[in-house]
């Protein structure tokens, strides 16, 4: 399909797309809402042709207005196009205080059909703003309008500043979220281009959007992929995958210890296509081997850590051997991050993460991601874009921004778990410690192989029973009683009441969930006030 092969290849550089009315900058159309019929600017007798006309050319902006288009329109190609109905809209009231120096504004000119600009010289914006230490805004350039299809308010409202061609501002440090559901194209030839793969577009937002290009370019370079496709939650990501990549009649091999909605679907939904599990203990390599043999294996699926219990599995051992008996691979990378866990350069074909924790980090945002090779990727991609659970483009400019600290907050979050690991596993009312950094952790010598930091979380049991743990949560001052991890703020919560409160206690004991269990998933506060605050919780119990 054009669509799917054609969004990779992008260029992704916010440029407008190239209009062929327009020679790339705002252009000066200033209709006068005051009677109702659309009026144009003083272009000197209704045609502007020459460049000394343009360049006496003055827009007389609203107080604080040229600061938001600083600040906000010149980031955001859309808002261009508002900035200049409003500031048209201000320079043509006539109760505004106009100077009359300004001579922007002229309630005789001629009706915006007779408008023809071709070509002009520097329009100037005169910021007249009495708040603004910045307030001028220069547009450089000619400009060209033929507009008499847009006499009315409304068609102004909705295509002014846009329809023609867009003053893109490029020059924004930070990238622009483009929110646009479509992508249209010049004329039927470029269409077709399109469709023939002579033309680049992502033609429709759920095949694409250039925001969250970015977002998968920063990805795909952290996990050392060739593509990455970003999706709408971690949860989605894992379905997709699954059903793209697992045929009917398919068999998978997962985890015991694992995302509790992952299971449920592994183990309840794709059952209903036709697709088989085996679930094996994350250890258990012998398991794994008479597994490949027995089956027909086309995907090992595991977290590495694990959720809740941070098991780690041995990626370069599980791959080869999975690779050997023609299975793929894929981990859930989401505890690890690409900043602890290399996870395809350990061999795994694909990894996955809950984009929700770590990588956006601010609990501030839902999404989820694949990485891997451009062959296995484009499949994912391929099922993604009939499904449809697209990340809006706004969430990945949440997690552009998230990962430009991920290696930060990693650091901090790393250095503090696993000081409060050590300080956990001495304390007198602490069971047990589960953390791939403590040499007690069962995996702790594949963990030390695989990774550069042993991440955020750590589980650990409370002495006691249920009533111990509750109370521990309770007597907590700093981290959020929550779902979720790997935020800037601390989260804490008891997986048996959290997660798995429906099964009762049978049920958890049955899938080894503990009632004395706490996950903790350490933010970047001060390591001091979370250890003291910590201990003070357990001296209460
Ligand atoms: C390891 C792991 N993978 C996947 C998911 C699902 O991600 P999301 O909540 O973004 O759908 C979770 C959710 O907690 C998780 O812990």
């Amino acid at each position: 399909m054009a669509v799917s092969s054609c969004a990779r290849v992008l260029p992704c550089s916010f440029d407008c797309r190239p209009d062929p009315h327009f020679t790339g900058n705002p252009r000066p159309e200033i209709p006068s809402f005051s009677s109702g019929k659309a009026r144009s600017l003083p272009i000197h007798g209704g045609s502007l042709r020459s460049s000394a006309g343009l360049s006496s050319l003055i827009l007389k902006f609203p107080p604080n207005f040229v600061r938001q288009l600083s600040n906000k329109a010149r980031r955001n190609c859309s808002n261009i196009g508002v900035a200049q109905v409003v500031a048209a809209s201000w320079s043509n009231n006539p109760s505004s205080a106009v100077p009359a120096s300004t001579t922007a504004v002229n309630p005789t000119a001629a009706p915006l059909d007779d408008i023809d600009i071709v070509h002009g010289s520097p329009v100037v914006a005169d910021g007249d703003c009495s708040d603004s230490t910045n307030s001028n805004v220069q547009f450089k350039g000619s400009a060209a309008l033929k507009a008499s299809f847009l006499r009315s308010n409304g068609s102004l409202a909705v295509h002014a500043g846009e329809r023609l061609g867009r003053g893109i501002v490029t020059d924004a440090l930070t990238t622009p979220i483009v929110n646009t559901s479509a992508y249209f194209f010049q004329n039927m030839d470029q269409l077709i281009d399109f469709k023939e793969g002579h033309h680049d577009s992502f033609e429709y937002g759920r095949y694409g959007n250039p925001t969250t290009v970015v977002a998968e370019e920063k990805l795909s370079a952290l996990e050392g992929a060739e593509s990455t496709q970003l999706m709408a939650s971690g949860m989605y990501a894992s379905i997709v995958m699954m059903f793209a990549l697992v045929p009917a009649g398919g068999h998978i091999i997962t985890t015991t210890d694992c995302y509790r909605k992952t299971r449920i679907f592994i183990e309840t939904i794709l059952p209903k296509m036709g697709i088989t599990v085996t679930v094996i203990h994350p250890a258990d390599m012998e398991s794994l081997k008479s597994t490949l043999e027995k089956h027909d294996v086309t995907l090992f699926f595991a977290e590495c850590p694990t959720n809740p219990y941070l098991r780690c599995i041995d990626i370069q051992f599980v791959s080869k051997l999975c690779h050997s008996h023609g299975a793929l691979v894929c981990v859930d990378g989401t505890f690890a991050t690409p900043m602890n866990q290399k996870t395809l350069a350990l061999g795994a074909d694909i990894v996955l993460h809950s984009a929700t924790k770590f990588i956006g980090g601010h609990n501030d945002v839902l999404a989820g991601y694949v990485s891997g090779s451009e062959k296995i990727i484009s499949e994912v991609r391929k099922m993604h874009h009939i499904f449809g659970g697209v990340l809006n483009p706004n969430a990945a400019y949440l997690l552009i921004r998230g990962m430009k600290t991920l290696h930060l907050r990693v650091q901090q979050q790393n250095l503090t778990a696993l000081r409060m690991a050590e300080i956990l596993e001495a304390h007198p009312k602490v069971a047990h410690v589960h953390y791939p950094g403590l040499t007690s952790h069962p995996e702790h010598h594949i963990a030390k192989q695989q990774m550069t930091g042993f991440g955020g979380v750590v589980s650990f049991e409370v002495d006691g029973d249920f009533l111990n743990a509750k109370k521990f949560i309770d007597n907590l001052k700093i981290p959020y009683n929550a779902p979720s991890f790997g935020g800037c703020e601390s989260i804490v919560d008891q997986p048996a009441v959290m997660s798995y409160w429906d099964l009762k206690e049978p049920g958890r004991a049955k899938v080894g969930i503990k009632e004395t269990l706490i996950r903790f998933s350490f933010g970047v506060e001060d390591f001091e006030d979370l250890k003291d605050d910590i201990l003070n919780a357990l001296a209460a119990i």
